[in-house]
Parts: C-alpha cells; structure tokens; sequence
C-alpha cells in the first residue's frame, strides 16, 4: 500500500474541503480523491491526468484547499518552492516522495521551521504533513544571468548547458528558412538559432510550461512562435530541426526519449532538411539515425558530447 492510501485509509489524513496535488507523476496513487485539482507543468503528464477526468492547472490558483499534496520533484529548490506554495493556501500539507529524491532533507528543513504533525516511512521513502503556515524562505528566486532568466526546476538552471553551447558552436553559418528547436528548454539554442539573419521563423517547442515561460523572456526576436506541447507528436515543414533531446523520463535515464524526437525530426523536415544534434557520448543514437535518415554525419565533438548533422530525412 503507497504512503498517501496508508495515511487516508488508517485515518490520519481527513480533508474536509477541496485538494490539490502539485506535480504528481502519472501512475500516482491519488487514493480515490477523483475531484483534486492537479498541478501539473509538464505537457505530456498534464494532458494525462486531464485524460483520466481530472481538473489540471500548470501553477495553484489562488484560491484556498484543505489539503495540498506536494509530490518532491528530482529539484530541491523546486520542491521547496512547491512546499511554500502550498503552505500559503492550504490547512494541511502532505510531503510526499523518495529518499532519491531529497524527501529526508525536506523533513529535516520543515521540522525546523514549523511543527510536523505526523510521517509515514515506506517503500524508500517518506510523507509527512503540517499545518499551512507562511514559510518565506522555501520560496524560489529567478537566477539570472548574461542577461538571461532561468528558474528553479528548468534544465541547466543558472548557466549554459555545455551540450548546448557546443551545439550552438557548431552550427552552419548558413542555417537558413523555417526552423524548429525541440525541447528548447530556457531557449539558450533559440536565442543562437536566431542569430542566423536568414532564419525566417523558428517554432520553439518545449514540455515545460515553466522552462517555456523563462524562454519566452529570454527569445524577444519576432521570427520567434512559442509552443507548450509534446515534441515527440509535433508536426511541421522546416528547413531545419535543431535539438539537445532530452534523456531522462521523470528519475530514469530513457534513450528511447531522444530515438522519438529523432523520429519527430524525420517526420518534421523538408526533404531537403537538416538535423542538428548534440547528444552525451554514452547515448546510442547512431541506429535511429541511420533508420530515421540517408547521410548521417558524425560533427567534431569533445570527450563528452557527440554531434551530427543528419540530411535526406527517410519517406518510408
Ligand atoms: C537536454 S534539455 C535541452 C534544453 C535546451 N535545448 C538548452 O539549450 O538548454 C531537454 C529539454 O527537453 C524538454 N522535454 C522533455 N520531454 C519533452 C517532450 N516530450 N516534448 C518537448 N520537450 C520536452 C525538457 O523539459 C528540457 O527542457
């Protein structure tokens, strides 16, 4: 039995009031609560949860809810901003999550700002609750620099990705026409992509509405079109797709996740269109590519990340 249907079928947990659970993974037991509200960023998990009959929301409206359900993240100060969040509009609040994925340490921090009312240990991990109260200093702050806006919970929070930067490097002066970046994260990419004059459009695609948001502050060109949306099903016509594929799903490492935005590039080009892509060295991407296009061309790398161009996207 998951922590959450412990602690309501042994009568610890009583909301009397609406819930809401803020970044639950798809599969989470929600223990019949069929009228919570989910707070839920990422496209494909939110579209998911919508699909199964539930109200879904990206941030938590302001409004009051009896109990909060705060599933930890695999970012600390996320979580803890999600935790704040929470306290403020919520009687009770659940912690929930796996020793993974720092839960000890949000025990330890909350059972020095205010009084923890109960926990649960079990199967890795832990949960526990308290009553919402104002807690400042779990809340997140913006990091910017060089002129950019990241924020807690995006990919390469604070500082350039070097997979990216290497990317950005190596791509054609003459990189030209209709563009996409697939999973463009805080849009570091975009913003380089466009510094290609005879770019006349780039669709900037990314899953996290949060990481969306960064880069529509960061990307001010007007060629720019923002799109909160799965990149694995995108559809398109562009003269190039450029890429730095994800390769994780939720805590595992997954190459699969990299093989199906390979295929979107395939599906998304132009016969006469290019990928570009970086990519660890460890990730096993050679095969999809060669299935996925006729000339495949491995780009100078460093010892960490590889780079190719792919061209003459296969019609079968
Ligand atoms: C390795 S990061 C690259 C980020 C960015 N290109 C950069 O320059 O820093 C991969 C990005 O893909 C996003 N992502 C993961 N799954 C996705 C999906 N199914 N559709 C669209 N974006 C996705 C992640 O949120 C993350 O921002």
């Amino acid at each position: 039995m998951a922590r959450l249907s412990l602690a309501f079928e042994t009568g610890l947990l009583k909301p009397d009031g609406p819930v809401a659970a803020l970044h639950p993974e798809v599969g989470f037991d929600m223990v019949g609560l069929n009228d919570c509200l989910i707070v839920q960023p990422f496209f494909p998990s939110n579209r998911a949860w919508k699909n199964q009959g539930f109200e879904c929301d990206v941030t938590l409206p302001t409004r009051r809810f009896a109990l909060a359900i705060v599933c930890c993240t695999r970012s600390k100060q996320q979580t803890a901003d999600l935790i704040a969040q929470a306290a403020a509009q919520a009687d009770v609040v659940v912690v929930d999550g796996q020793k993974d994925d720092g839960i000890g340490s949000h025990y330890k921090n909350l059972r020095k700002l205010t009084d923890v009312q109960g926990t649960i240990t079990k199967g890795h991990g832990r949960l526990f609750w308290f009553a919402g109260t104002d807690l400042p200093s779990l809340r997140g702050v913006d990091q910017n620099f060089d002129g950019f806006v990241t924020k807690s919970g995006v990919f390469s929070v604070g500082a350039v990705d070097q997979a990216s930067a290497l990317l950005a490097d190596a791509l054609p002066e003459h990189l030209s026409g209709e563009v996409a970046d697939l999973g463009a994260g805080w849009g570091y990419l975009s913003s380089r992509i466009l510094s290609r004059e005879a770019v006349t459009k780039l669709d900037i695609v990314e899953a996290d509405f949060f990481s969306l948001d960064c880069a529509k502050q960061n990307v001010l060109d007007p060629r720019a079109a923002f799109h909160w949306a799965d990149a694995t099903v995108w559809n398109g016509s562009y003269d190039a797709v450029v890429m730095n594929p994800p390769f994780h799903t939720s805590r595992d490492g997954d190459p699969e996740l990299g093989r199906a935005f390979i295929s979107a590039a395939k599906r998304c080009l132009k016969s006469k269109g290019s990928l570009y892509l970086v990519a660890n060295r460890h990730l096993p991407y050679e095969t999809s590519l060669e299935q996925c296009f006729a000339k495949v061309l491995e780009l100078p790398g460093n010892s960490r990340f590889k780079l190719f161009h792919a061209s003459r996207p296969q019609r079968k």
